[in-house]
Formats: structure tokens, sequence, C-alpha cells
């Protein structure tokens, strides 16, 4: 059988710790030909690690000199759209880090070169991929939460502000914690409530303690180069009248260390999923319900799979372009109405 044939654009953490372990370990179905990064040496670092045959400083190289099927985007965030758009115009299918990219008119160029060339173009939204996530919607799509009304979404530290990188770095990551780590929780609470449409978006940022420094539990970082919003705070209205709140930092004065979780609201049931725990009525007594044996399971690992099968035509893809869209409408709104103080209509 023909090998998928594999490139990567940007040549980072990311693919050192996940995307490339994960494509060696599909090798039967799957090749990685290629690799670039604008620092060369980084590139030849991973190329010589990861047994690689090409490596180059651009990506237009890349397409020059070696054909391929399927690309990782692993950039920092304001160079998604390009490498995306470059790698879809090329006959390629894309799975993209996230978030889709640092604005929604970026996002939609994407999503239309995805359409144009017919190819797949998909997030590494990987916690929809976790057991947890997808027990907690068998028991949503069997009916039993009724209609889930209202959600609660946290992404939230107390110091964890990454001073590696360029992730304090407004310009080329887009913006700080909700567009970093709130995206992954927006992402796996919509996905439960099955994408509705959004009304109106509704919210404030802060940067209070990012700017003045101070203690971080996850190594220090240069308050004179924060340029992000410590946190953000947010409410949306969808348009078949359900609601979310959504709250994000990587710095707040709070009691635990971190904080990721989607609390589900609905007529007959409600849940948190990080542990899923579902709370319900039954026979006259209030209940809660553990799901105590699920499978521990590496979540990046099932998102590169799901990917490499969609590629081969295997499986259906969990996280379309569309969807990355929604998110990213929604990521752009947060910062719109946070600067205006005004609604934001989607
Ligand atoms: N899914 C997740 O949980 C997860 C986790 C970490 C990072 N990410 C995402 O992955 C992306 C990369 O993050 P990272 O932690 O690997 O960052 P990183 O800083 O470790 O790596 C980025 C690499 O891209 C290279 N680069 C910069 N500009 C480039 C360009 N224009 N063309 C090609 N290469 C370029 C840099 O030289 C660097 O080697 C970000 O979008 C981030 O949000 C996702």
């Amino acid at each position: 059988m023909k090998k998928l044939r594999v490139g990567i654009i940007g040549a980072g953490q990311i693919v050192e710790v996940t995307h490339m372990p994960n494509y060696m370990k599909n090798s039967d179905v799957v090749e990685t030909l290629s690799i670039i990064d604008v620092n060369l040496d980084r590139a030849k670092y991973m190329a010589e690690k990861f047994n690689i045959p090409h490596y180059f400083s651009s990506y237009e190289e890349m397409f020059k000199h070696v054909e391929l099927d399927a690309v990782s985007v692993c950039t920092p965030n304001k160079f998604h759209a390009e490498a995306v758009i470059a790698a879809l115009n090329n006959g390629c299918h894309v799975l993209c880090e996230k978030p889709p990219a640092i604005s929604k008119s970026e996002a939609e160029r994407m999503t239309e070169a995805a359409k144009k060339n017919n190819k797949i173009l998909t997030y590494n939204f990987h916690f929809r991929q976790s057991e947890e996530v997808q027990a907690i919607k068998r028991f949503i799509d069997a009916g039993e939460f009724g209609e889930v009304y209202s959600v609660k979404v946290q992404a939230l530290r107390r110091r964890g502000i990454p001073g590696w990188g360029v992730f304090t770095n407004k310009d080329i990551q887009g913006g700080g914690p909700l567009i970093d780590i709130g995206v992954h929780m927006l992402d796996t609470a919509l996905y439960l409530m099955g994408y509705p449409e959004v009304d109106y978006v509704s919210a404030v940022t802060y940067d209070k303690i990012g700017k003045k420094g101070g203690v971080g539990l996850m190594g220090g970082w240069d308050p004179k180069k924060f340029t992000v919003e410590d946190s953000a705070f947010g409410f949306i209205r969808f348009k078949n009248g359900a609601s979310m709140i959504l709250e994000t930092a990587f710095a707040l004065n709070m009691k635990d260390r971190s904080l990721m979780n989607v609390n589900l609201f609905g007529e007959k049931a409600g849940a948190t999923v990080f542990p899923p725990v579902i709370y319900t009525e039954k026979h006259g007594s209030l209940i809660d319900m553990e799901l105590p044996f699920l499978a521990e399971v590496d979540k990046h690992s099932r998102s590169i799979k799901s990917f490499i099968d969609a590629c081969l035509g295997n499986e259906d893809l969990l996280c379309t372009a569309d969807q990355g869209l929604i998110v990213q409408k929604i990521v752009d709104a947060f910062y719109e109405s946070a600067e205006t103080g005004q609604s934001v209509k989607l």
C-alpha cells in the first residue's frame, strides 16, 4: 500500500514531543519525508533525530523539491494561515496546531482554501479525543441530559505564564490565555453542545499580574515582554437560547494551581467533564454518577491518528475547518468586545 507522505512546517517542541513520535508510531502507513523551520539548524537537528530525509528553511523549497500528501503546521500562531494555505494550494491535507490563526479573516481564508482544493483541514483540539469527553458525549447523545442550556468553561492557571517561546507576545500569538489554553476548553464545550450557532459575545480582559511580574509556577517570565491579556472572562449567547460563561487565565489569584474543566447544565442532568461526574435525579433522589474506570488515553496520539485515518479515507474527522473558524470568530469577538466595551454580534 502507498504510504501517506507527510511534511512538517515549524519544528518546535510540539513537533518533537507529539507530531513526530506519533507519525513514527504509524510508520506502517506514514512516511515523514521533509521538515522545515526558519531556523535551519533546528530543522536539521529534528531531521537527524527522526530520520527525516529532507530539511529546508522554507516551505516554498519543500513544496518545490518534495511531493507530499499531508502536512502538519506547527509554527507560532501568526504564521499558521500562510503555511496552511500554501500547503492546501500544493495539494496537501493539513493538520494545523491550535488555535487556527490569529484572526477571523485568516481562518476564513484557510477554510476557503480547504474547500477550493477539496482537502482536509483540521486543528489539533485534542481534548475532545479524551475518554472523559467521549463518555459524556455518549450520555448527551443518548438524551440523558435533555437540553443542555448552559455551560461554564474554565481554563485557569494561578501562575502559569509560559515565559519561554513567544506565548506572551500579542503580535506573534494573537493573544494570551484565551487563544492559547481557553480555546481547548471552548472547543470541548462547543463539541459537547453540538456547535450551536453563536448570537453574541460580551467579554472583558485584564493584564493585572503579567505586566508586574512575580512568582511563576511554570518558570519565570519577563513582564516587560508581556503584551497579552493575563485573564479573560466572557459570556456567549447562542441562537438556540443556550449560554456559556468562559473564564481563562495565565495568572489569577485563585485557590487551585490549575483548572481545566467544562461544566454542563441540562434539563435532566448536569456534569463536570474533568473528572467526569454526572449530577441528576432518579427515583426521588438526587444522585452523582462517577465514571471511575475510563481508560487513560494519549489525546495527541488519537488526534494525529484520526488525521492520518481521515487522509487515508478511513474515518470521519472529529474537528472540521468550519468548527475551527467558529472558535476563531468567538476569540476575535472576545477581544473586540473587551476593547470596545460592547457586545459583539456574530
Ligand atoms: N495542541 C496543544 O496542546 C499545543 C501545545 C503546544 C503548542 N501548540 C501550538 O503549536 C504551535 C507551536 O508551538 P510550540 O510550542 O511548538 O512552539 P516552539 O516555539 O517550540 O516552536 C515553533 C517553531 O516554529 C519555528 N518558526 C517560527 N516562525 C516560523 C515560520 N514562519 N515558518 C516556519 N517555522 C517557523 C520556530 O523557529 C520554532 O522552531 C503553536 O501554534 C502552539 O499554540 C499546541
